[in-house]
């Protein structure tokens, strides 16, 4: 199954050229879309449920009209960033990912996060390790104090940037330093890796996460006991991640402390 799933994912990346790209907003600040993220996710949507029957299709640019997948959480749902980091994309910063998770009973048992960019291919499943380019990877063994944390500031709804402001301030004075790589899914994969060691952003999507976090913990990494069935109801869900447990329930508890003094409805 998951030899089949990098194929497509191959397949799919030489529909990330930046020729003849169109680029239209999805309104909002930076929030775009571009030609490329449709025929990747097109692409995919046709070829994945047919892998495993009975199994669902979630993506990013899909309509999600009537929540298909989000009512059959007993069955399999493929979910899919065509492109994860589409800013990146447009600006050729050479950082963005295809990234695709296979969800099973609200858990995450596959993940496969391609950057066509760099040829670095991170996958795993359930019970048989994380890889990236075949090579087996595991989270560092960094304490807090010398961890480096992945962040972001609400890009699409800057109304609640303050709160992840002050996470970070709180943070980067216990941490060693920060990085905004501006890709969900790569940064995850870099605490996978063993490249980073935190990662904190307040409103992210199941295709932004699903993916990596498949990859994350079959390389032994933690991440916060977020409702994954609340996230395929289309809201965004906080996410907090790391290497151990340790420091992920640190960086758990200084989220939770400034999130409690402010209302994100
Ligand atoms: C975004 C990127 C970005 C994160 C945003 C995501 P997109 O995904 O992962 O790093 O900060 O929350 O929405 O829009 O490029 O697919
Ligand atoms: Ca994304
Ligand atoms: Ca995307």
């Amino acid at each position: 199954m998951l030899e089949q799933v990098k194929s497509l994912v191959l397949e799919a990346s030489r529909l990330c050229g930046r020729q003849e790209l169109s680029v239209y907003s999805k309104g909002g600040n930076s929030n775009f879309v571009t030609t490329a993220d449709l025929q990747v996710e097109n692409y995919l949507k046709e070829r994945l449920p047919a892998l495993l029957p009975g199994s669902r299709f979630l993506g990013e640019e899909s309509d999600h009209g009537d929540d298909a997948g989000c009512r059959h959480t007993q069955e399999y749902l493929w979910v899919v960033d065509p492109i994860d980091g589409t800013s990146n994309f447009i600006r050729e910063l050479n950082l963005s990912a295809i990234s695709i998770g296979l969800v099973h009973h609200g858990e995450p048992v596959l993940g496969v996060v391609y950057n066509p960019f760099t040829q670095e291919m991170y996958c795993a499943e359930a019970g048989r390790g994380a890889f990236l380019n075949g090579r087996p990877i595991r989270v560092s063994d960094r304490d807090f104090s010398h961890a480096h944390f992945c962040t972001s500031f609400s890009i699409y709804q800057k109304e609640f940037a303050p709160p992840c402001f002050r996470i970070l301030e709180r943070v980067y004075a216990q941490c060693d330093d920060m990085r905004r790589l501006g890709s969900a899914a790569l940064e995850l994969c870099t605490v996978a890796r063993g490249s980073t060691e935190l990662y904190f952003e307040l409103r992210l999507f199941p295709w932004d996460y699903c993916g990596a976090l498949a990859i994350l913990k079959e390389a032994g990494g933690y991440y916060a006991p977020v409702p994954i069935e609340r996230g395929l109801l289309q809201s965004p869900t906080p996410m907090v991640a790391a290497n151990s447990k340790e420091n992920g329930e640190r960086l758990f508890q200084i989220v939770a402390e400034e999130l409690s003094k402010v209302s994100l409805a």
